[in-house]
């Protein structure tokens, strides 16, 4: 943009944007723009001094001399523009400032104005004043609102009217930013980059930076009912309006296992927000962590403001409250975050939340949270949400639902080289990680995958020969590990390089256990608490000394108390502290041998669920607390799974060495008899119903955890039992949230079952290593159901060759994975070689054409297969083509989808033409395809033909009044079909009523 008045010192006046001033002699012409108004304003404005305007059809023409003279100027702007300002100019502090720094302005002016009563008057004085020094002041005065930005964000669309443009004597002059709404965000964002720079642990030496290790994880989107909307590919994404399934909600909500990543993503957000690198207009940016909620006393009542300020971030220049009053007309420039709902949604669930709270009134700072959630405070303002899976929150106040699946084989290859910075190091790592997909199904989880990285890194340099666990490694022993590291740090001093020294791990915890006991003894004192926060008593009156608090079990909470020592402390992570408490457990010599079992005492108490869909979109609220769902109490479940691995054989040895023998075996005695008979009769306890796959049972979470504790204890025993006692053909583990991990315990107990039995496993996160970790017990599987668990073609490979090997299976559920066309030729074989395969599923995949051919001629030799779902590929009209072929003449193919396949009316008149010479389809899909009326006389020969077709779906096709008629008049020839469901084709509502008197041809 070019100024109209280039020459002129002073001017602020400019042309909107104009592409091609052109300035003759003194004439300036000037193309008509969209600020057409402005400009007559400013001609008005220029008149008003006296100065000539020349207006000429689409250009103006302005007698510049004239103009020279006339010094249209910014002090005129002040004029002209005074309510204006007076109005909008709330922050007075930054101007005052500037013109005093600039001298356009002494003390005594600035103390003229602070004696002025009410803001109005003030920036009314301001501008008198301004406007008396001149026009280099007022000048100034514009620009330091240009200049600063966010603090004269209301005058921001005035600078626009008037195209406000500064001139190059003006830009060189310093502007400070002194508003306290500016100094107040920048001190957000410097706190807020010091919280975040690193990934705490305890002391300095331990820490990383954020930068150095943060891995982008898997960020799938999903709505309301938990189907996959697609998936993030930046954090820009979490805060931005796509994949938005509820628009009027506020909260952004992220759920994930424990150790996903969920706290780590939320200080990545916070980070890069802290050094500009979100693309966000928030100026505002608040972090809280839930279990902070948790710490108040019952009576303490807080305002909305004690949370932001004393809480949070102090600001320390606000003698008029601009930034409160600024937060509260903007909520929309602020961005909360509140991490680990999980921790509190039992306190949440008790309280009795009142329906509003004022901004100005005090609450409990719970009832402050659950406010500022439900958008009764701040409405407006985004929220970021964490919680555990399973946790459930009304739906009304989601407004996007993001589920963290941890790292994908990309992202884990990226963390192994952010990891390991020895070339030789990330070579072995990976040899050893592709050696055990089970340990890269861990691995996908990023906690589990640190431990296991760092203690590789630790015992790999200490000693010669460490490696890392290999097959049936349990996330004990990893933990195990974790304490081993934490431990070793004990042995003094650290061993030479060129010495290494033999690994024991025994005497390393013998060397240990003191520490170790009492943090053992500290997390379960927490957790019994409820509490994931112990002070300094505590810790000292578990028998903890300063020295011992640099192992690395615990680090410190960020307050700081007076003496500038931290004064709170938490574990690593609370997965950590469920493992020390479990370690507890087992230690404990002077309690009963029995209190072993009270986590799993009172985690059976609990009411348990049905993994249904359905329950995800039930609200919290709406529940009495004796109905709350499992979830929450995971802490335990974690505990109880711990104990398991600690008193399971394998760790005998170890254990041996820390307690008694004898009270060890008594415990693992007790361990069992009450696993054996708690699985008994859980699975007795199963409701089981009558299906067409024989008798099913809908499986709880607490299964879940079932498997995953006997795979914990390593006994075969109690895995035989548990295989035999599941007296169902069918179990159903559909929305389980298994993810990879869990199917290592699966297949522990699986592969001890004699009896055949069919899984469905559809929708949870089993994914390639999950597959493999299920090889053993494919063999027995009917029904193998897999749809949507971000499957790749190499499950498939698996698959093909243990169903082929078995010919078992009656049911192959593989909707909406990663298949291409290579693993719809392996699909194909396993249609051709299982004689007893019924069902086939392998919608919404990737497969073409060739896919579709190699999957149609498996068909066509099939004389088993019943049910085909090809919903949302792509096998075009070629496909189409060779489905038709299929089914000519097919002697089993009672139900086929090719909806949503790209067919046009030539691919139509192939399958209708070769369905006339089809007795056993009953009911076909081919909604969502590109059929017009060229295809109708066709589909109408098929209708004529009574072939036995009682189901015809052409719903979302492109037929018309004219095809219609053509499937009407056919249909009275025809007994056999029931119904053809036409809606969302090219007919207006009046055409259709032209059908109603034939009650087959539906259009709603
Ligand atoms: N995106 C990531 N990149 C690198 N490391 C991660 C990432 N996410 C998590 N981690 C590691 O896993 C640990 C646990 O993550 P955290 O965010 O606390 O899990 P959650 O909050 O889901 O339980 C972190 O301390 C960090 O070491
Ligand atoms: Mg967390």
């Amino acid at each position: 943009m070019t100024p109209i008045m280039a020459s002129h010192k002073n001017s602020t006046f400019t042309s909107s944007s104009c592409s091609t001033d052109v300035v003759t002699n003194s004439t300036l012409v000037v193309p008509v723009t969209s600020a057409w108004s402005w400009f007559l304003l400013k001609v008005n404005c220029l008149q008003h001094f006296g100065v000539e305007a020349v207006l000429r059809c689409d250009c103006c023409v302005i007698n510049m001399v004239q103009m020279e003279e006339a010094k249209v100027s910014c002090l005129s702007l002040l004029t002209y523009h005074r309510e204006l300002l007076v109005s909008r100019l709330r922050s007075i502090q930054c101007i005052l400032d500037n013109l005093l720094a600039g001298g356009f302005l002494c003390e005594e002016d600035v103390e003229i104005v602070q004696r002025t009563v009410t803001k109005t008057d003030q920036v009314r004085k301001i501008l008198e004043l301004v406007q008396c020094k001149g026009e280099e002041a007022c000048e100034y005065f514009i620009f330091i609102i240009y200049n600063v930005h966010d603090a004269y964000i209301d005058l921001q669309p005035w600078l626009k009217e008037i195209n406000y443009q500064p001139s190059k004597e003006v830009t060189v002059m310093k502007v400070v930013n002194t508003d306290p709404i500016s100094r107040y965000c920048a001190k957000l964002r410097h706190d807020m980059n010091r919280d975040t720079s690193f990934i705490m642990s305890y002391g300095q030496k331990e820490e990383t930076r954020l930068e150095d290790l943060y891995t982008d994880t898997v960020m799938e989107v999903l709505n309301n009912c938990n189907e996959s909307l697609g998936f993030l590919e930046s954090l820009d994404q979490l805060l931005g309006d796509n994949s938005v399934f509820n628009p009027q909600g506020e909260i952004i909500y992220v759920m994930g296992d424990a150790g996903v990543g969920k706290s780590i993503l939320l200080q990545k957000l916070q980070n890069l927000w802290s050094q500009k690198e979100l693309q966000t207009d928030t100026i505002f940016f608040f972090k809280f962590r839930c279990r902070m909620f948790s710490l108040f006393k019952d009576t303490d009542q807080i305002s909305l403001r004690d949370l932001l300020f004393k809480h949070s971030c102090y600001p320390d220049h606000d003698p008029d409250n601009e930034i409160f009053d600024y937060i509260l007309r903007f909520p929309e420039k602020v961005v909360f975050t509140f991490d680990g709902y999980d921790e509190i949604q039992e306190h949440v669930d008790l309280m009795n939340v009142p329906e509003v709270v004022s901004p100005e009134d005090k609450a409990s700072p719970l009832q402050l949270l659950i406010s500022l959630l439900c958008g009764k405070l701040l409405k407006g303002s985004k929220k970021v949400l964490t919680a555990r899976t399973g946790i459930e929150i009304q739906s009304t106040v989601i407004r996007k639902k993001v589920m963290l699946r941890g790292f994908s084989p990309a992202h884990l290859k990226v963390y192994i080289d952010l990891h390991f910075k020895e070339q030789e190091h990330r070579d072995l790592v990976s040899v050893q990680l592709n050696a055990s997909p089970y340990l890269c199904g861990l691995c996908s989880t990023p906690l589990f995958c640190w431990i296991v990285f760092k203690s590789f890194r630790h015992l790999h340099t200490m000693h010669d020969s460490f490696h890392l666990p290999d097959t049936c490694v349990t996330l004990t022993n990893i933990f195990l590990l974790l304490s081993e590291v934490f431990l070793s740090r004990l042995a003094s001093p650290a061993p030479s390089l060129l010495k290494k020294s033999t690994r024991c791990t025994s005497e390393t915890f013998t060397a240990g256990l003191r520490p170790l006991a009492a943090f053992a003894k500290l997390a379960l004192q927490s957790m019994e608490r409820g509490s994931f926060i112990c002070n300094q008593e505590e810790i000292s009156a578990c028998g903890l000394t300063e020295e011992d608090l640099p192992l690395g079990f615990l680090r410190p909470v960020s307050e700081i108390d007076a003496n500038g020592s931290p004064a709170t402390f938490e574990f690593l992570h609370v997965t950590l502290q469920s493992f020390l408490a479990a370690f507890a457990l087992v230690l404990d010599e002077q309690a009963a041998p029995s209190s072993i079992l009270k986590f799993f005492t009172e985690c059976s108490r609990k009411r348990q669920q049905f993994c249904l869909p359905v329950d995800f979109c039930i609200s919290s609220s709406s529940r009495s607390s004796e109905k709350k769902p499992f979830a929450p109490n995971e802490h335990l479940q974690f505990t109880n799974l711990f104990l398991c691995g600690l008193l399971s054989k394998i760790n005998t040895g170890l254990m041996g060495h820390l307690l008694s023998p004898v009270l060890l075996r008594k415990k693992q005695a007790l361990l069992k008899s009450y696993l054996s008979t708690s699985v008994r009769s859980h699975l007795q306890g199963l409701p089981h119903h009558s299906a067409s796959d024989g008798k099913v049972v809908h499986v709880l979470s607490n299964f879940l955890w079932m498997l995953r504790c006997i795979f914990e204890t390593g006994s075969k025993d109690i895995a035989q039992m548990t295989a035999k006692g599941i007296t169902a053909e069918f179990i159903k583990l559909g929305y389980c949230n298994i993810y990879s991990g869990d199917c290592t315990a699966l297949n522990f107990v699986l592969q001890h079952r004699k009896k055949l039995l069919g899984v469905d496993m559809d929708n949870n996160n089993i994914s390639d290593y999950g597959v493999m970790q299920l090889k053993p017990s494919f063999c027995k599987m009917t029904v193998v159901r897999l749809c949507v668990n971000h499957l790749s073609d190499s499950s498939i490979e698996i698959l093909a060759e243990e169903l082929c090997k078995h010919k078992v299976v009656k049911t192959l559920g593989l909707y909406n994975n990663h298949i291409t066309d290579a693993g719809a030729k392996l699909v194909a074989q396993i249609i051709e070689e299982c004689p007893k395969l019924r069902n086939v599923k392998i919608g919404n995949n990737k497969i073409t054409s060739v896919g579709g051919r190699y999957l149609a001629n498996a068909i066509q030799k099939s004389t088993s297969i019943f049910d085909v779902g090809m919903w949302g590929n792509s096998i075009g009209d070629e496909g189409a083509e060779d489905f038709a072929q299929a089914l000519r003449n097919h002697p089993s193919l009672t139900n086929l989808s090719l909806s949503a396949n790209g067919i046009t009316s030539k691919g139509g008149k192939c399958l209708a033409e070769a369905l006339k010479e089809n007795k056993v389809l009953r009911i076909f899909w081919l909604v969502q395809n590109e059929l017009t009326d060229v295809s109708a006389p066709h589909f109408a020969e098929l209708i004529k033909a009574n072939t036995g077709l009682s189901h015809l779906w052409l719903i979302g096709n492109q037929f018309t009044v004219d095809g219609m008629r053509h499937l009407a008049e056919a249909l009275t020839h025809n007994t056999e079909l029931k119904e053809i469901c036409a809606k969302g084709n090219q007919l207006s509502e009046e055409e259709e009523k032209e059908f109603q008197s034939e009650k087959r041809l539906r259009f709603h």
